[in-house]
């Protein structure tokens, strides 16, 4: 197994800022990226929020919390922050385009050795590992939102990705905090697959009129025991990221997963979510679209 020290996170945004503050609690040097500075504010504010919150709750001991936070260093270019790194992390929106260029740039900066991870919802990582020339050294790990606190960590074993490969993303996984699952790439993997059906169906039903958003979200809470409703989740993820790996599960696995017309609507209407301050449901307590950058609302 490589020996995993120093990891560097690229895309300082919702999953980003997650998986940096849970490399640098499992004892890793960790080093977050962004082209936008005030993502990274943002993630370190956020980092020490919810580091301290885990204080408060005895989950970590404040010396530990501590030590976490000053293992985390911040970079203004993907260059600065990966020419040294073990692993490199990316988080960057859920678009194969943006992948791409991310990966052939890391493959030109990283040594040899460094493994390549992507934390894609959906897309191919043997596609993405295809524009280096370590595609072995290529592999999915699929996190899950909030990082610090969701236990799986799905890591995904590309066409040509070796052993070592996916045994160490395992291993930082677990040394993360994370339990592990294995598995052969297949568009979706596991959980978002099986979740955009459960969630581009609930679109289906409020679209047509058969109950109303926070209705459904009871009945799928109280009667099939999810921890949460369809469109509670989504304002968590993101409408816009649902949207993008719909997209691209209609065209891999065919018509059933066709998304919703609503859902469509909500994303060119701007309500992405809750960090958008609206999704399917109204959150005045955060910023609107409008208040944020740009480029942060491109897609996820
Ligand atoms: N949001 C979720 O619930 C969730 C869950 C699991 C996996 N994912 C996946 O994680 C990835 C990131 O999603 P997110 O929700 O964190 O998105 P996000 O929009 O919250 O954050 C993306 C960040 O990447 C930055 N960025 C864009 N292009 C960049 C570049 N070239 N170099 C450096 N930074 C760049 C943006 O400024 C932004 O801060 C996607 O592939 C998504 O599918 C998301």
């Amino acid at each position: 197994m490589a020996q995993i020290n120093t990891i560097a996170v690229i895309g300082a945004g919702t999953m980003g800022r997650g998986i940096a503050h849970a490399a640098a609690l499992g004892g890793y040097r960790t080093i977050l990226e962004d082209l936008l500075p005030n993502a990274l504010r943002k993630a370190e504010s956020e980092i020490r929020g919810n580091l301290d919150k885990a204080v408060e709750l005895g989950k970590v001991s404040a010396a530990d919390a501590n030590a976490a936070f000053a293992r985390l260093e911040y970079a203004g270019s993907v260059d600065e922050a990966a020419r040294g790194a073990d692993l490199v992390i990316e988080a960057v929106p859920e678009e194969m385009e943006s992948k791409i260029e991310i990966f052939t740039l890391l493959d030109k900066i990283c040594r040899p050795g460094t493994i390549l991870a992507s934390n894609t919802s959906s897309l191919s990582v043997t596609e993405i590992a295809s524009v280096t020339y370590r595609a072995r050294k290529c592999v999915g790990m699929h996190f899950f939102n909030p990082v610090h606190k969701m236990k799986l960590l799905e890591v995904v074993r590309a066409l040509e990705t070796d052993e070592d490969t996916v045994e160490t993303a395992a291993e930082v996984g677990r040394r993360m905090g994370k339990e592990v699952v294995v598995i052969k790439e297949s568009p979706g993997f596991i959980t978002s697959r099986i979740n955009a059906m459960i969630g581009n169906e609930a679109f289906y039903m409020l679209q047509e009129g058969i109950a109303s958003a926070s209705d459904i979200d009871k009945a799928l809470k109280l009667g099939l025991n999810h921890p949460m409703g369809p469109f509670e989740l989504v304002d968590l993820v993101g409408l816009d990221t649902r949207l993008s790996i719909l997209e691209y599960l209609h065209k891999s696995l065919g018509e059933k997963y066709r998304p919703a017309p609503l859902l469509v609507q909500y994303v060119k209407a701007g309500r992405l979510g809750r960090k958008a301050g609206r999704g399917v449901y109204e959150y005045p307590e955060q910023p609107t679209a409008h208040e944020r950058p740009a480029s942060a609302n491109a897609s996820d």
